[in-house]
């Protein structure tokens, strides 16, 4: 490494796998090091680090001199990647902006957790790689749970193969109900217009067609939306098979909509998704998660092709950013 300062440490937060410890942790110790050196040092060793999260899937940077939205911009960009706009994304979170590649995770209440998911993977369009920021850590919780999903489905291949297979053979499908308005209290609460970037009901049909969903207004204003089968599992460019997909979070945390006559999660042929298997998932999941335990200034960087992510609910104030890869 080219600054001894700045070491890979072990910690008793982290799994250790056959292919290294979960996640991979690099610590900065030079109390002196400023923006700029940091910067450059991540210039230096970007190929290095990008190994670490090939193999890891997760790498926390720990004590580099980050204070501000304008500081982590300046990291990430060091990596010299491409960012995907939370604008033209179709996520149903509710964020904002805070520089054009940084924005809150999340505008859910801290008593609301988030459930493990892969980002996007509900849509067409997701990011490979996400970026976290610890601005304010909670006084309390808040931690990003991290979850092997390339570990999940090994293990789900030993103990329900049957499932497995269907999941890769059908695919899925996910149907939501899009509010008429942003609620700022769902952790799925974007509204229509912003999800699909459009401002009319016509430009939104377009969007949906062209995006191959299908679709049913609502009374209420709403929309109703079911996406095209997506895939359920996916290979990462190391050659592992993950379970990608966003089944975790719309199984335990999306909101039901039996009412519609429709399914929240499907597999592509419309069958519905088997309850049992899928508690089954979630229970296996949890036991892999790591707590990512936040403290200012620390960043992640996740392979979403190979980790889903989550939040704990909190108690004070917490404030952390997130950046997308494309
Ligand atoms: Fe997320």
């Amino acid at each position: 490494m080219s600054n001894a300062s700045i070491q890979d440490k072990q910690a008793d937060f982290q799994q250790q796998y056959a292919d290294g410890p979960f996640p991979a942790l690099v610590v900065n110790g030079d109390d002196n090091l400023d923006l700029s050196s940091a910067v450059e040092w991540v210039k230096a060793e970007k190929s290095r680090l990008f190994q670490a999260l090939s193999d890891s899937g997760t790498v926390l940077f720990r004590g580099f001199p980050l204070k501000s939205p304008e500081d982590f911009d300046a990291f990430i960009g060091a990596f010299g990647e491409s960012g995907f706009t939370y604008k033209e994304s179709l996520s149903n979170a509710v964020r904002v902006n805070l520089t054009p590649r940084v924005f809150t995770a999340n505008e859910a209440p801290p008593e609301v957790g988030i459930y493990l998911h892969h980002e996007m993977a509900q849509t067409p369009l997701y990011p490979s790689k996400l970026y976290f920021f610890c601005e304010i850590a909670a006084d309390e919780g808040g931690e990003t749970p991290v979850c092997r999903s390339d570990v999940l489905l090994d293990r789900m291949k030993e103990t329900m193969p049957e499932f497995v297979e269907n999941c890769r053979d059908k695919l899925v499908k996910y149907s939501l109900i899009m509010p008429s308005i942003d609620d700022p209290e769902s952790g799925q609460g974007r509204g229509w217009q912003s999800t699909l970037g459009v401002n009319s009901k016509e430009e939104g049909e377009a969007r949906l067609q062209k995006l191959g969903y299908s679709w049913q207004w609502l009374e209420d204003g709403s929309l109703l939306t079911t996406t095209p089968a997506l895939p359920a599992i996916k290979k990462s460019a190391n050659g592992r098979e993950a379970f990608f997909n966003q089944l975790i979070a719309a199984f335990l945390g999306w909101a039901d909509i039996s009412h519609t006559g429709v399914h929240k999660i499907a597999f592509g042929d419309g069958t519905p998704m088997p309850a049992d298997a899928m508690q089954k998932v979630c229970d296996m999941a949890e036991d892999l998660i790591v707590d990512l335990p936040w403290q200012p200034g620390d960043v992640a960087l996740v392979d979403n092709y190979q980790v889903m992510h989550g939040r704990r609910s909190f108690v004070g104030k917490r404030r952390v950013l997130a950046s997308l890869i494309s």
